[in-house]
């Protein structure tokens, strides 16, 4: 028998695209014992301890975390379509605010830690690249509910940390696809693209991420963090940088505008997450674009 100090770590949104990557990290890892949970019946990753449970059940919720005991729970489960949040109000608090206040008060209970994940869309993005102490001001309800779950948490009496990021991109086999492998897959089939060449942000490999969370684990740091790429710029200069490595045609992306796009839900525009804190405090050194995307083209045998 070995003397090795297991970490319990339970992963909320496992069959997601951020939690399956975490799930995919820390199931290799020795000095961990993993349980995911999802809404789902069954785990989009096999050999992982997995139970379904709705977040939106507080009692469910409850006895998960009572029962299992983690000395860490991974939240990344969350209402994530920020149009859809401007129709479905009540699902999209629902999940982002009330889930949180279950999980929050459940682990209070047991002290356990809680790393949440949050975003830049808490901001205008009028004045970005934000850091941790910049003062919120969402334009979107998805947003407002995600700021909603940041305070949620500051209230709760927990132990907890808040990782804020953008644009997620990178390799989640069993979900839709990240925003990479969507302008591959359209550009490869000829498809005109429109892309918005005012919104800015410094891209977040979903690994990096990982690399963020996995380091709040081992350093047990709580507070707010930024975790985001090394690179700031538009979602047009990224499109073009994503064409260029992987040799596609460029004609096929038209840069628009996002009031010609018409979405429901306003974006902040000149945003981004300002990440040296995280490099500083926790040693978080993010991949650049090229190594991202050179990592995925291996993983994606291309
Ligand atoms: N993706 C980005 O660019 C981005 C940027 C900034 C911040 N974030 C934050 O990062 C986190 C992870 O994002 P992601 O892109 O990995 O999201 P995702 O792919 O949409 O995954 C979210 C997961 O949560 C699950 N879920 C939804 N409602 C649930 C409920 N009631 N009970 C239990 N599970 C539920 C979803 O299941 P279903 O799919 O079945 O609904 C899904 O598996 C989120 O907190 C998000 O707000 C993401």
């Amino acid at each position: 028998m070995n003397g090795l100090v297991k970490n319990r770590i339970l992963i909320t949104g496992s069959n997601g695209m951020l939690g399956q990557r975490t799930v995919q990290f820390y199931s290799s890892r020795d000095n961990v014992e993993l349980l995911a949970t999802s809404v789902e019946e069954k785990s989009f990753i096999d050999s992982v301890e997995y139970i379904s449970s709705d977040i939106k059940n507080r009692d469910s919720i409850k006895k998960l975390i009572h029962d299992y005991c983690p000395d860490f729970i991974v939240h990344t489960a969350a209402f994530t379509n920020v149009d859809l949040s401007e129709k479905l109000r009540e699902d999209a608090w629902k999940i982002n605010v009330k889930g949180v206040e279950y999980i929050a008060e459940a682990a209070r209970a047991i002290d356990a830690h809680i790393i949440h994940i949050s975003t830049d869309y808490i901001f205008d993005g009028k004045d970005g690249p934000y850091d941790e102490n910049a003062i919120p001001d969402p334009v979107g309800y998805y947003g407002r509910t995600k700021l909603a779950s940041e305070n949620t948490l500051r209230i709760s009496g927990t132990f907890f940390t808040i990782l804020r990021t953008n644009v997620l991109y990178g390799i989640a086999p069993n979900s839709r696809p990240d925003f990479v492998r969507w302008v591959l897959n359209s550009l490869r089939n000829n498809e005109q693209i429109r892309i918005v060449k005012d919104q800015i942000n410094n891209p977040t490999f979903i690994d990096d991420l990982v690399q963020g969370i996995n380091k709040i684990v081992e350093f047990r740091k709580t507070g707010v963090y930024n975790i985001g790429g090394q690179e700031f710029l538009s979602r047009l200069d990224f499109t073009n940088r994503i064409a260029d490595f992987f040799k596609l045609n460029k004609k096929l992306i038209q840069p628009i505008t996002t009031e010609e796009l018409k979405q429901p839900a306003r974006r902040p525009l000149k945003s981004g997450l300002l990440i040296l804190k995280s490099e500083t405090e926790l040693g978080y050194k993010p991949h650049t674009i090229t190594e991202s995307l050179a990592a995925m083209r291996k993983e994606l045998n291309l």
